[in-house]
């Protein structure tokens, strides 16, 4: 199944509840903006595609349990849903992306109320549609980077559960193996929350591409010996510039990948690009609760003494000099990103 499907037959959203993954697969119903909100906060659902499909779906529930009466009454339902999940999470520009584009529809409707809560879902089903789309035409134009024999270092979860399918960059990955290309990656176990060591490489085990689990800090280890030929990632928000903000580690990645001449690349939708940043400075980066970096156990017993203090953003900024390419459903971009960006956003596909 997709990370997230709408049920008709009950009116509510179910998604895989990633937290427990690789344990155990488990789906979750949610039935409410609060709930959806709580879930993406809680990362039952996580990665920047898979949250914007999510929030759309949020407002979706609203509008579809909505008692409202009045056109003015349900229009402040939404708003009020709105916020709510704005408010989950702030560095994935595709959260507000998809409120925003059901927001869209509430302003400029006509409709009878429930003509209007059946075009609100039906929005949400083209995002989650599209998104599929997307991804697969992404991952098209990033496979033609990938030759047989790569070793590929990949950071955090970008496969098909970080997407409504597919994925952005484990797509790229995917596609490349599926074309026949032999292909090795070294899956960063991506700390604190390891979704690399989960997720990544339970996606790669059902793909049958070969892999090993390496510990963040070990990667520039491996890109000094000359073994690795490219990095991949994806990104929660591009700026104008190509700034590139993405799951913590990141950064340090690319510097270790730029010092030793390894293409670095992103891949994102350009949904994921926020022209009205002009560079990653401006790029709100959540912190997160320090627990789980402290919460961490070794044979049984929490590493960290009791009462030690911590510190938890869950993003960094990887500056636009040590990109190599932004791949996009629209191709790859390759710098100047300033005025390839603007250039791309542009053009119609
Ligand atoms: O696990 P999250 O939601 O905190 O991390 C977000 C991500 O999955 C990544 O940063 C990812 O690379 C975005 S692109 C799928």
């Amino acid at each position: 199944m997709r990370t997230l499907e709408w049920d008709y037959d009950k009116n509510e959203l179910v998604m895989i509840d990633q937290r427990i993954l690789p344990a155990e697969l488990k789906f979750v119903s949610l039935h409410s903006d609060r709930e959806v909100a709580e879930a993406i906060k809680d990362m039952v659902i996580r990665g920047a595609p898979a949250i914007g499909a999510a929030a759309a779906y949020g407002m979706a529930l609203s509008a579809v349990h909505s008692k409202a009466k009045s056109r003015e009454s349900f229009k402040l339902e939404m708003k009020d849903a709105a916020n709510v999940l704005l408010q989950s999470r702030p560095t994935a520009v595709n959260l507000s992306w998809g409120v925003k584009r059901i927001l869209n529809i509430v302003e400029n409707s006509h409709d009878p109320l429930d003509t209007l809560k059946e075009r609100i879902l039906q929005e949400a089903h083209i995002i989650s549609d599209e998104d599929v789309e997307i991804n697969k035409k992404m991952a098209t134009f990033g496979a033609d980077l990938i030759d047989d024999g790569d070793t590929i270092i990949h950071h955090c979860n970008t496969g098909s559960l970080a997407a409504v399918d597919w994925g952005t960059a484990l797509g790229v990955v995917r596609m490349a193996h599926e074309q026949g290309k032999q292909i090795h990656v070294l899956v960063d176990e991506t700390r604190p929350r390891l979704q690399g060591a989960r997720l990544t490489a339970w996606e790669l085990q059902q793909y049958k591409i070969p892999f090993e689990i390496i510990s963040d800090n070990a990667a520039g280890y491996f890109l000094k010996s000359g073994k690795v030929n490219k990095v991949i990632f994806g990104a929660d928000r591009v700026a104008a510039n190509g700034d590139v903000a993405n799951k913590i580690g990141t950064y340090m990645l690319a510097l270790a990948a730029y010092d030793n001449n390894v293409p670095a690349y992103s891949t994102v939708p350009t949904s994921t690009i926020d022209l009205s940043l002009p560079s990653g400075d401006q790029i709100p980066i959540e912190e997160r609760d320090p627990d789980e970096v402290l919460g961490i156990s070794y044979q049984g017993h929490q590493v960290a003494p009791t009462g030690a203090r911590a510190r938890n953003p869950a993003f960094d900024v990887t500056p636009h000099r040590l990109i190599s390419g932004i791949i996009t459903e629209k191709g790859v971009i390759y710098p100047p990103f300033l005025e390839n960006i603007a250039k791309t956003l542009n053009t119609e596909e």
